[in-house]
């Protein structure tokens, strides 16, 4: 698979897209100085893998960015974008709800949503792949 570019100037603080790459979709979501003040306070007793946020957000100059397999990890169903702070995703297949940045709260899925590589190129340009 080639890497995909991803414009994502259209993206409000509070919006999530989702784009394919190597036949998988992914979440590209951009959260809101809120939402990542509410995953901020998580800690490892409110999950079950626990991850620190700086390791789930895009980076330094790209840290409102959650960019995440949208395959739930328990059976492979596309989770429902929500923002019941501080859950971020729902699955609707068995359950599973994940944070704002895909962290796993609860729910039969036991792992993380995981990290595609990328990088961004630009505030405004990510590169998948
Ligand atoms: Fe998501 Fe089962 S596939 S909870």
């Amino acid at each position: 698979g080639q890497p995909i570019d991803v414009n994502l100037e259209a993206v409000e603080p509070g919006q999530a897209i989702t784009v394919t790459w190597r036949g998988k979709p992914y979440f590209v979501r951009r959260l809101t100085e809120d939402e990542i003040a509410s995953a901020s306070e998580l800690g490892e007793g409110d999950m079950k893998e626990f991850a620190p946020i700086e390791t789930r957000l895009g980076g330094e100059e790209v840290k409102d960015w959650v960019i995440v397999s949208a395959n739930c990890t328990h059976l492979g169903c596309v989770p429902k974008v929500i923002d019941t702070k501080p859950e971020g995703w729902n699955c609707p297949c068995h359950g599973s709800v994940f944070d704002m940045t895909g962290r796993i709260l609860r729910g039969p899925a036991a792992t993380n949503l995981p990290l595609p590589p990328y990088v961004f190129t630009s505030a405004t340009n990510l590169v998948i792949g």
